[in-house]
């Protein structure tokens, strides 16, 4: 039980990386606060987890909404006293290309830049200007950013969302700086190409399905290994490691 006893504000927590990450964190013993916009999946994700007899709580938020942020992360520490670790995860890709366009900066409407950068790094900074004051005043915690490949190596054609994941390992780092003396840990972890519903629409062909694949163990990630990783950062095997980059992309960027 490498999580007993903490409590884990997940945000993204209805799909994905995020789903995997409560699954993995309450078999590990977490209490988990799930965030995510998406009301019926959320709810789906709650029930899942209670009826296996974990701990759970489905919160239905626009994580770009600072009051939001603000009245839900209220909520989840008057629930449960005290908050651990933070996984900062939520965000739009791909599979959000019909309603804000992922292009290069040329081609981008300026409203889908704004909010673009508005839900995948403000979110992130909103969500977390509401849990550190909480998580310092319960001893120090660590926070963990899921940012991208995309801020690593320039991978053409998501301008708006290469920023915002940018934006993330530079805040990893400055939050690593600001808040170690206070025994919050910040690390990040970028991930290459994981096989969630963000990438279903960039994956149509034998071709898409090659090209994602293309890195060094010649397949795309599943989401259970970035939850993985994520669960190392929460727990205190992950102790000292803090202002931590890590790429989880099958060795891509080492090409
Ligand atoms: N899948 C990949 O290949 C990949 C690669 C690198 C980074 N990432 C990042 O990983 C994170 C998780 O993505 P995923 O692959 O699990 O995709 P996903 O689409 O399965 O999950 C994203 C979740 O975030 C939620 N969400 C989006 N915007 C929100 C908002 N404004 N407020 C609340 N909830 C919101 C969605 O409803 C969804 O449940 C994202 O930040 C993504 O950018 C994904």
């Amino acid at each position: 039980m490498r999580l007993h006893g903490k409590v884990a504000v997940i945000t993204g927590a209805a799909s994905g990386q995020g789903a995997a990450a409560a699954r993995r964190f309450t078999e590990e013993g977490a209490s988990v606060a799930l965030l995510d916009w998406d009301g019926e999946q959320g709810a789906a994700m709650e029930r899942e987890l209670v009826d296996a007899g974990r701990t759970a709580a489905f919160y239905q938020l626009d994580i770009s909404d600072e009051q939001a942020v603000a009245d839900t992360i209220a909520a989840v520490h008057q629930r449960f006293g005290h908050l651990d670790v933070l996984f900062n995860n939520a965000g739009i890709g791909y599979s959000s290309n019909d309603t804000y366009t992922m292009t290069s900066v040329l081609n981008t409407p300026v409203a889908h830049w704004r909010k673009i950068l508005e839900i995948n790094l403000d979110g992130a900074a909103n969500v977390t200007r509401h849990v550190l004051p909480v998580m310092i005043a319960s001893g120090g915690g660590s926070i963990i950013n899921n940012s991208s490949i995309n801020a690593i190596v320039g991978m053409p054609g998501a301008d708006a969302y290469t920023a915002s994941k940018g934006g993330l390992v530079a805040l990893t780092r400055v939050w690593a700086v600001d808040y170690g003396r206070k025994n919050v840990r910040v690390n990040c972890i970028c991930p290459g190409s994981i096989r969630t519903p963000m990438m279903a629409d960039a994956i149509k062909t034998p071709e898409d399905e090659a090209h994602f694949s293309n890195n060094l163990l010649g397949r795309m990630g599943t989401p259970e290994e970035i939850a993985d990783i994520a669960l190392f950062f929460a727990s205190d095997e992950s102790s000292y490691l803090t202002g931590v980059i890590l790429p989880a992309d099958g060795g891509w960027t080492a090409q």
